[in-house]
């Protein structure tokens, strides 16, 4: 049985008091019951304190990048192990504004992949199409060339400590989400794929979220689909009232 995950990424938003306000609000806030793991994001700043604020309360700590080396000359770069000692379990791999913002490429994808996994991190991996290539019936396509190579060499021991969150690029930030059924094809697509590349096991246990446009309206619609886990939020889970409805949708 997977448990659902609702993560809410904050991209470059709050500072660490309003993270602190934040997360203090949500503690408090009503979040159902207890049968939907919960994952923040803040920016890098703000980890540290969200690790300490967070710590055995069951809401989940990530971070929303990391660099694949260990250590040394990477100005700017946070590495695995400085993610795990603010207390992250969790790190967003090639999420599509690093891909195409930062031109993040699948092959520099790869190795953070292996990094967050030889630390103990679980990564959970963004796939998507664009809407040029939605239109033009280029899903599959698209998401299994980032699957193939972003995940090249991973073993499938390791598959165990992967997420996967499935987000049309033409649906993050826009308002426009896609359809339950829609996301729920892309993402039996997605299960398809790793029941041939690894084996049906895996890909029977493996948890694939939905991203783009989540809100607490839509969020029961999208997770009662079967092949769809949870979600990863973006706009909406900066709130945390509204990102505590989110959770509480998914329960
Ligand atoms: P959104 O972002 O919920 O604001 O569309 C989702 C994401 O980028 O992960």
């Amino acid at each position: 049985m997977r448990q659902r995950l609702i993560a809410g990424n904050w991209k470059m938003n709050k500072t660490p008091t309003e993270a602190e306000r934040f997360i203090r609000a949500f503690l408090a806030a009503d979040r159902g019951a207890d049968g939907v793991e919960t994952v923040l994001l803040p920016p890098f700043i703000g980890l540290e304190l969200a690790g300490r604020l967070l710590r055995k309360t069951g809401v989940a700590l990530g971070g929303q990048d990391l660099h694949f080396e260990e250590k040394g000359a990477f100005t700017g770069e946070i590495s695995a192990e400085m993610l795990i000692a603010c207390g992250c379990r969790y790190v967003l791999v090639g999420h599509s504004e690093r891909r195409t913002l930062f031109h993040e490429d699948d092959g520099l994808l790869n190795r953070k992949l292996n990094a967050a996994l030889a630390t103990g991190l679980s990564p959970i991996l963004c796939v998507g199409e664009t809407l040029a290539e939605h239109r033009e019936g280029q899903v599959r396509e698209k998401v299994t060339a980032q699957l193939c190579a972003d995940l090249d060499g991973i073993e499938p021991a390791q598959i165990a400590s992967v997420v996967i969150a499935y987000e049309p690029i033409w649906a993050i930030g826009t308002g426009e989400t896609a359809s339950p059924e829609e996301a729920e094809g892309a993402i039996r697509m997605i299960r398809g794929w790793f029941s041939r590349a690894y084996d049906e096991e895996i890909a029977k246990n493996l948890r694939i979220l939905y991203g783009g446009s989540v809100n607490p309206e839509n969020a029961a619609a999208i997770v009662a689909q079967p092949d769809i886990d949870g979600a990863l939020v973006g706009g909406a889970s900066l709130s945390p009232e509204t990102f505590a409805r989110i959770v509480v949708q998914a329960g």
